[in-house]
This record gives structure tokens, sequence and C-alpha cells, in this order.
């Protein structure tokens, strides 16, 4: 996308509970959104990307992000957090 906002800036989530973060977009043209993880000492690692087609886009590690152009949002969500996310 050309531009993309995280609105918060930490999120604090218990074991076992949802986890959610937040990303908007915004872009006149086609879109290409994309969720990396970056773990203590390492690299970038892509989780998931989304190019087309369905808008619910499985990643890695339990991992999905919704494409809601409604919203102009990518919100990357797991249903059950793990201490290492
Ligand atoms: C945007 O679309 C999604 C998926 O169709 C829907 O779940 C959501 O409620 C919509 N949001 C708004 C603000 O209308
Ligand atoms: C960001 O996404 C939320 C939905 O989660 C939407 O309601 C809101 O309008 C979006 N904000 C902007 C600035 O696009």
């Amino acid at each position: 996308a050309q531009s993309v906002t995280q609105p918060d800036v930490h999120v604090t989530v218990s074991e076992g509970a949802p986890l959610e973060l937040r990303c908007n977009y915004s872009s006149s043209v086609s879109l290409y959104l994309f969720w990396y993880v970056r773990y203590p000492n390492q690299g970038l690692q892509l989780l998931l990307k989304y190019t087309s087609g369905n808008s619910l886009v499985p990643g890695m590690k339990g991992f999905k992000a919704e494409f809601r152009k409604n919203e102009t949002s990518f919100h990357l969500k797991k249903p059950s957090a793990h201490w290492s996310d």
C-alpha cells in the first residue's frame, strides 16, 4: 500500500487470549498488503500477504488477516495468543 498505520503502539495480550494488531492502509491503486514478524535477534519473516482473491488470508503460526476494503483495514489476528508470539 502507499501508506500504512498501526494505531496501537503497544498491545498486551494474555496467554491464550485472542490477539489483534490493527492496521489501516491508504492507497488509490492496486493493493498488496503484507504482515511481517520480527522475533528477537532475527530478521523479518513474512507471515502472510494479500494480493487478490479471498479477503481472509491465512498465515504462518495460526495468524490470519482480513482485508476489509470498506474499512481500509488489514488487521492481523490470532484466536489464541502464545507467549512466543
Ligand atoms: C466491513 O465489511 C466486513 C466484511 O464484510 C464486515 O464484517 C464489517 O462489519 C464491515 N464494516 C463496516 C464498518 O461496515
Ligand atoms: C481503520 O480501520 C477501522 C476498522 O477497524 C475503521 O473503522 C476506520 O475507519 C479505519 N480508519 C481509517 C483512518 O481509515
